[in-house]
């Protein structure tokens, strides 16, 4: 159990890196968290010691990656508290499994006319995949509005889903505003209306506890690589008569019971959808991420909290700021902002200088980012690895860089 902040650092060799001759100081964790430990030995496990292609070979190697691989299947779905193992696919990412979705599910349940309805705060992951099925079966895609501050306007959502709407796709978090989607309010609301749910929980995984029968929804996609694990990793939970009935995407090996040139028979759930060899080095490191996150307790959630006050209360401090998401709404620890006078890609390169790391432009979210007027943006987003002091010296040469900017 990790319960203090310098125990869990210690977990993360690479935060006690420097840049520049300067502490490191990482605030791009909504593009990418840090790895601890168990995570890297997992890794390395898997490409020094035991390398042997999943569910194929007999030999010891082979079926030790197969352990691996479909443990942490199993591992996924505590995570999730899903029915089955059966349930959750392993994909290269939220982006691959978002697209799984649009196309497999679109193909077989969709039909010109229907309307797809997303939210205007979506990551174009959450968007482009609609557009491509959108554009060939000739369905309409409408947009859930936010208000000024960022937020879905949720409420509203009985007006937007007339007898067109098939499927609402749509963020459990913002990777823009860091505001939360009430998800489980809008899955009842939709399923009520016999309309299937996805939840892009590319940052939801992160900082809520999630349960998607709690949520009681269709679909939920996440990222590994945010979460600790590794990049090329992803995971889409779906409900199991859902999947059966939804035809695979790709084909290839593992995917099939029999092929002959007449009738190809697929393998059953979870395999059907995951044609060729599978990043199994990565899903097993995926497996130790959540071993680790299970590790966290408590008290670490409530220093997320001690983060978001101390970096609200700096944040108000800078002249002429505008934070997306408002300073009043309920949020994760995600701050994207402007600063009238001064460019966002100037300021996160010269705090990039000062061995801070954030991230600035348009966050694969434009849309959102254009409702607020803006061209570009910055962003720092935290972990609870960060601490008070970060958040310090982070808002300490924001006021520099900005200084030195408008001079
Ligand atoms: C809300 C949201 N959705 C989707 C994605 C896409 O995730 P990935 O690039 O890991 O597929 C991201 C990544 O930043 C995100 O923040």
């Amino acid at each position: 159990m990790i319960s203090d902040i310098n125990q869990l650092r210690l977990q993360f060799p690479i935060l006690g890196r420097e840049i520049y001759s300067k502490p490191l100081v990482y605030f791009d964790n909504a593009a990418t968290a840090q790895k601890p430990l168990s995570v890297i030995e997992m890794s390395s496990l898997l490409l020094e010691q035991t390398n042997g292609n999943v569910h194929r070979a007999p030999h010891r190697m082979a079926n030790d990656c197969t352990s691996y691989y479909e443990g942490a299947r199993e591992k996924v779905r505590a995570f999730l508290n899903a029915s089955g193992t059966d349930e959750i696919i392993f994909t290269s990412g939220t982006t691959a499994s978002i697209n799984l979705i649009a196309r497999s599910f679109s193909s077989k349940f969709l039909k010109s006319g229907d309307t797809i309805l997303l939210s205007q705060a979506e990551h174009h992951s959450n968007i482009v995949p609609w557009q491509l099925v959108a554009n060939e079966l000739g369905l309409n895609i409408k947009v859930l509005p936010v208000d000024q501050s960022g937020r879905i306007l949720s409420e509203k959502i009985d007006e937007y889903l007339d007898d067109s709407v098939k499927l609402i796709s749509i963020t459990h978090i913002s990777n823009v505003t860091g505001l939360i989607t009430p998800v489980k309010d809008i899955c009842k609301k939709a399923q009520a209306k016999g309309v299937i749910t996805v939840i892009d929980g590319a940052q939801g995984i992160v900082h809520s506890k999630v349960d998607v029968k709690d949520i009681g929804c269709d679909f939920y996609a996440f990222s590994a690589h945010k979460l600790y694990g590794p990049t090329g990793v992803g995971v889409l939970y779906g409900k199991r008569d859902l999947l059966e009935q939804m035809p695979p995407w790709m084909g290839g090996g593992d995917m099939i019971e029999s092929v002959s040139f007449e009738k190809t028979e697929y393998a059953p759930l979870p395999l059907k959808f995951e044609a060729g060899t599978p990043n199994y080095a990565g899903v097993a490191a995926m497996g130790a991420a959540l071993d680790f996150c299970n590790s966290l307790v408590e008290n670490i959630h409530k220093h997320e909290s001690d983060l978001i006050k101390a970096m609200k209360e700096g944040l108000s401090e800078i002249d002429g700021i505008k934070l997306f998401g408002g300073f009043e709404n309920e949020r994760i620890p995600l701050f994207s902002f402007t600063v009238d006078g001064a460019h966002a890609s100037d300021i996160a390169i010269l705090m990039d200088k000062m061995g801070i790391a954030l991230r600035s432009g348009k966050l694969c979210a434009e849309p959102l980012v254009k409702h607020f007027g803006a061209e570009s943006v910055v962003r720092a987003s935290l972990l609870p690895y960060n601490t008070l002091e970060e958040v310090e010296i982070f808002i300490s040469s924001l006021k520099r860089v900005v200084k030195m900017l408008l001079n």
